[in-house]
């Protein structure tokens, strides 16, 4: 069937104030991304809308909220021609701090947990690099450029509902570590990753990886950690 294309999009935004207005219509323009709208918003309709951008290219993680209930970049989501309504809220799991706005502090609590930096071998050579066709480079590539942008917190069961849990993105962080050859804190963060609220609390449900918008696995690298651990190697 074609395609019908929309002149309007009515978005519903969840709002922190009570009794706030909560759906627009706004004018549609191609292309348009979700951040689009809530710049239309807040420009023709409503100033007082609250939500989190910078770089508007993907790259910062700083725009994500949920889009019809998934977590999403708004900056690089499309508004498809024949969208007719959009519903966004915040990331579910943290705390709103107003409207589309959320305090990422647990996630940051939980990155910081598992020392996500490298931590330099003594007597490392300078420039110490991992070879671009190396085995090592291909175990850590599919797993290194997350942008904390906490999408995967967001759709992770375990971690939106509160419960102990690193989470997905601080334990790809400690895969991408564990797996660096340069690095001398592996053993720490192999013990701070197999306490309770570690690699065995994780459903494997996959939502993590789905909705990555770097194209990451999360859970294979939760996988991957868990085979570690249990002294399976890499
Ligand atoms: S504004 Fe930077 S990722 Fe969307």
């Amino acid at each position: 069937m074609a395609e019908v294309e929309q002149a309007t999009v009515s978005v519903r935004v969840a709002r922190s104030d009570a009794g706030a207005e909560t759906t627009f219509e706004v004018e549609r323009f191609e292309p348009m991304t979700v951040l689009d709208l809530l710049l239309a918003i807040q420009r023709e309709q409503d100033l007082s809308i609250a939500f989190r951008f910078s770089c508007r290219v993907g790259m910062c993680g700083t725009c994500t909220v949920r889009v019809d209930g998934r977590a999403a970049l708004a900056c690089t989501t499309p508004v498809e021609r024949d969208v007719r309504d959009v519903r966004l809220e915040p990331m579910a799991g943290l705390p709103v701090v107003r409207d589309l706005i959320v305090d990422m502090a647990p996630f940051w609590d939980e990155w910081a947990r598992v020392t996500p930096y490298l931590v330099p071998r003594a007597g490392l050579d300078e420039p110490a690099v991992i070879e671009p066709d190396s085995e090592e480079r291909r175990r850590i590539d599919p797993s290194l450029d997350c942008i904390t942008c906490g999408a995967c917190y967001s759709s992770c069961g375990v971690s939106a509902s509160g419960r102990d849990f690193l989470g997905p993105a601080a334990l790809t962080r400690a895969m991408v570590l564990v797996a660096d050859s340069r690095d001398a804190a592996r053993d720490e963060r192999l013990r701070a990753v197999g306490q309770s609220d570690g690699v065995d609390r994780c459903r494997y449900i996959y939502g993590c990886s789905a909705v990555c918008p770097k194209g990451l696995d999360p859970a294979g690298a939760i996988r991957a950690l868990r085979r570690w651990r249990l002294g399976g190697g890499p």
